[in-house]
């Protein structure tokens, strides 16, 4: 019995120990953490148990039997994290370099498979060279098998994937297909090919950090949704995100505890600029609304001219889309577009009510935004939002001009209760521009076209930069003061907690991809 517990022993130390110690102190100069120790770190204390340490690789090619580390270069297992199931893979950089073989696929499907089947979040720490070179077309294989197991468990469980170190090649598309991705800043990087195969297909020279870093695919691919400063931010913030979602497709978020505050309200009656053509900072209505400090924004950097992310109110997850008046005005354009669309697909996926807050002047107009498809990208909200079954509640705080008011979560696309500030001009279009079109002719001819110009704007504004139009014809249910807002949306989405649609039974929709 003793020398068979020895042997057990021996080899969980090894397992235990990845690559060795040598690599493991490489690891560290690079100011990273070893897979274990990020393992370690995420899931509570003693909670982590690990399925498969004791796998190996089966290659014999280039001598490889004779290089034979215990878990083959990925930690898989279950946890917890603040006391709610998750299932975990993470990539061991000091074993061959975290590449991926054949059986270190099968791991990371085999945590899939089990995590789809339970229902529960399943989070990938991503550190590795790619396909594992010595097995050739069976490591090609294995990523495909990790790509289809992504997509079916797409809408069923949450998957986030965090980028660690390097994601090269085909691994990226893994993340790709996830819910979230997260990059740790200086240590991480995603490209589909190196610095060195771009300078040779296109001649461009570019460093890694800039071709595919967290800074790059946080604010100009949108490829990342949030970053952090090291290891242990990513997993604090990783670990934050999942405080806000359901466990699975079936369930909803857990309610929180939340404290009254009531300490904001006035601060909502004086964001908005006497001149509706300043701008403001909708983050100020964001705080004003949640519950004390809930926001978590993602894609922070990228597509400022919108704002989403989750956030509390009354302890309860609400998914928040905002248009950013404080960025070109607050216009939805093709990158602003897709972001709200892929955020609100997620919310609606999982059973988080939204919440949209619009400011909105319209689309923005230009070549470059024609040519490159503002008509699909656009279409791509107004779908996401119009699918959406979730509780679906919109606040107007100033503008909701033309398109955009029918895109931005109005009634007529299934919201189910539309508010409006005293502030919200709901119109067309803005009364100068309205004004020079209907009365160009008046204008034209008028003695002072200037005068004209300004009275015909004033008698536009008049009667259409108000909520009251909208509100006769019942598009909007309610125009509230501001200082009532987060009372009045507590109740609503309390009141909406059971909502229930079904929809016809069909294979698909086919959104504008
Ligand atoms: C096997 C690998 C490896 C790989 C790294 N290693 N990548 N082993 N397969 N893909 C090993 C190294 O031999 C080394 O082993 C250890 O990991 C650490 O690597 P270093 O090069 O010393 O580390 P570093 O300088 O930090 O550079 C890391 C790196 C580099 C940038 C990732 O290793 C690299 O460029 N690797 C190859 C990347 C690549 O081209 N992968 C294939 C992508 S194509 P020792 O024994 O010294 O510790 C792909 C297709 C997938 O993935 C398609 C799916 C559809």
């Amino acid at each position: 019995m003793k020398s068979n517990i020895n042997k057990l022993n021996n080899r969980l130390e090894k397992a235990y120990l990845g690559g060795g110690q040598k690599r493991i102190d490489r690891q560290h100069a690079k100011k990273k953490l070893t897979a274990r120790e990020r393992v370690n770190y995420i899931m509570d204390e003693g909670s982590f148990e690990e399925i498969g340490v004791l796998v190996t690789h089966r290659t014999t090619d280039f001598g490889m039997e004779n290089e034979v580390y215990y878990g083959d270069g990925v930690i898989t297992g279950y946890g917890t994290i603040n006391n709610r199931l998750v299932y975990i893979y993470a990539q061991d950089f000091t074993v061959f370099g975290g590449s991926l073989s054949e059986t270190h696929a099968e791991k990371i499907c085999k945590i899939m498979d089990l995590a789809t089947k339970v229902g529960a979040p399943i989070i990938g720490l991503n550190d590795s060279g790619g396909a594992r070179i010595q097995e050739g077309v069976r490591s090609l294989g294995g990523y495909a098998d990790i790509f289809h197991k992504n997509v079916q468990a797409s809408g069923v469980i949450p998957q986030i994937s965090a980028i660690m170190g390097p994601c090269a090649g085909g691994a990226v598309y893994s993340p790709a297909i996830t819910d979230f991705t997260m990059m740790v800043e200086n240590t991480s990087y995603m490209f589909v090919t190196g610095p060195s195969v771009v300078k040779t297909v296109t001649n461009e020279e570019v460093s890694s950090e800039e071709l595919g870093g967290a800074y790059t695919h946080a604010s100009k691919s949108g490829v990342a949704h949030k970053t952090s400063a090291n290891d242990v931010e990513c997993l604090e913030d990783l670990k934050k995100l999942i405080s806000y979602l359901p466990q699975n497709n079936n369930e909803t978020a857990p309610l929180l505890p939340f404290t009254p505050k009531e300490e904001l309200r006035d601060v909502l009656s004086t964001i908005i600029p006497e001149n509706a053509n300043k701008p403001y900072d909708m983050h100020h209505v964001i705080n004003g609304i949640i519950d004390t400090d809930s926001f978590y924004e993602i894609h922070k950097d990228y597509a400022e001219n919108i704002i989403v992310g989750f956030s509390r109110i009354g302890g309860r997850s609400v998914g928040i889309i905002a248009n950013q008046p404080l960025f070109l005005a607050g216009v939805l354009d093709v990158n602003s577009s897709k972001k709200a669309a892929r955020f609100t697909r997620f919310c609606d996926s999982f059973n988080i009510p939204l919440l949209v807050l619009v400011d909105v002047p319209g689309f923005l107009p230009g070549t470059d935004q024609e040519w490159n498809g503002i008509i699909v990208h656009g279409a791509k909200l107004l779908y996401a939002l119009s699918e959406a079954t979730v509780p679906k509640v919109t606040l107007i705080t100033r503008k909701a001009y033309g398109g955009a008011y029918d895109v931005m979560n109005s009634k007529h696309i299934g919201a189910d209760l539309n508010f409006a500030w005293p502030t919200a001009e709901i119109a067309v279009m803005g009364a100068k521009g309205a004004s020079e079109i209907i009365f160009k002719r008046e204008i034209a001819n008028a003695d002072h076209p200037e005068e004209k110009l300004a009275e015909k704007e004033a008698e536009y504004s008049e009667k259409f930069a108000n909520p009251y139009r909208a509100a006769a014809r019942g598009f909007i249910d309610e125009v509230i003061l501001p200082q009532n807002t987060r009372r009045k949306l507590l109740k609503a989405f309390a009141m909406l907690e059971n909502k229930k649609i079904e929809l016809p039974k069909r294979k698909h929709g086919n959104i504008p991809l």
